[in-house]
């Protein structure tokens, strides 16, 4: 099968060609050989490689600059998301967009299912939104969304690279603990997203790692464990505090949790919980280090 991905440099991009199948040939592409924003280089692209599978795992990502740079996050993930299932319908590719959970405002207490109200609280969540719908509407018959949240891995910056460098650094630190979700190692998605492109299923689709957590709750487990591998050589106070003690210019959902249940049973796999996939990534992150 052949598989063209875009967005190969970030952290998902990464673990997709870190965990490739032999079966699966990848051309993997970063923003400097495909920019998604330039829909005839999209087409060209795609119509030369001519895959059967495509995977946009690319998008601007940062959620708080995106608050004042609407129009560079609409443009990425908006209609860049719709460039690229337009031309995956002009080649009958099966096309998977990467979404998140930031589409919904959080203000449910049972986890979102696929169907449930989208409502984003920022600029970020809505550009993702409108790359969902746009995309959709573009190819229903070969676009699957693929919502995830939480995303790290031993490549990239991210959240537990972040706390790592501050647990060190630091004597205490404050993180917060009124958010909720469910931290996801980029692996984890990755190994499902190449399930789906054997499964195939098309329309919307959530895949999060299992069980639940603060970011608090994620922080004392990443000292845990980062102490129990040797990553860390020391134990600092962890505070929880509420999201009015960590302002950022975007609001993030206090919910977010994701229901995998109907993903979990069309690919027929399910996920570790987000602590053991936690514990593999530190482990790959320090051997990876000490390379
Ligand atoms: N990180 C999270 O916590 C999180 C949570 C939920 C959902 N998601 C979603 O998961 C997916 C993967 O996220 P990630 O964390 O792997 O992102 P990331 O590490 O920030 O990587 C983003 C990728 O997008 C590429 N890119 C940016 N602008 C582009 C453009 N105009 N054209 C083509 N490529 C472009 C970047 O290329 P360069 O490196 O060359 O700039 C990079 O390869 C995204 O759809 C994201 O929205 C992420």
């Amino acid at each position: 099968m052949r598989v063209l991905l875009v967005g190969g440099s970030g952290q998902l991009g990464r673990e997709l060609q870190h965990c490739k199948p032999a079966d699966m040939e990848l051309l993997a592409l970063g923003s400097q050989e495909l920019d998604l924003r330039e829909a005839r280089l999209v087409a060209a692209r795609v119509d030369a490689f001519h895959p059967q599978v495509i995977i946009n795992a690319a998008a601007y990502t940062a959620v708080d600059r995106a608050e004042r740079e609407q129009e560079a996050a609409f443009a990425v993930n908006g209609q860049g998301a719709a460039n690229l299932a337009q031309s995956a319908r002009s080649v009958g590719a099966y096309c998977i967009q990467v979404s998140t959970d930031f589409v919904f405002d959080g203000a449910q207490s049972r986890p979102y299912l696929p169907m449930d109200q989208a409502n984003p609280l920022g600029v970020y969540g809505a550009s993702k939104l409108a790359g969902e719908q746009l995309a959709l509407a573009a190819y229903p018959e070969g676009v699957a969304v693929v919502r995830t949240a939480w995303l790290y891995s031993a490549f990239g910056n991210n959240f537990v690279t972040t706390m790592l460098r501050l647990m060190a650094e630091r004597e205490t630190i404050g993180v917060v603990a009124d958010q909720v979700g469910t931290p996801t190692w980029a692996h984890s998605l990755a190994e499902a997203l190449w399930q789906m492109c054997r499964v195939q299923p098309k329309g919307i689709w959530h895949w999060t790692d299992a069980g639940v957590a603060s970011w608090y709750d994620f922080a004392v487990a990443i000292q845990e464990e980062g102490l129990g591998c040797g990553l860390l050589e020391r134990e600092i106070p962890i505070r929880p505090i509420s999201t009015v003690d960590y302002p950022t210019p975007a609001k993030r959902p206090a919910y977010s949790v994701l229901d995998k249940t109907e993903t979990w049973a069309a690919l027929e796999m399910t996920p570790s919980h987000w602590r053991q996939a936690l514990r593999r990534m530190l482990l790959e992150y320090k051997e990876n280090r000490g390379a």
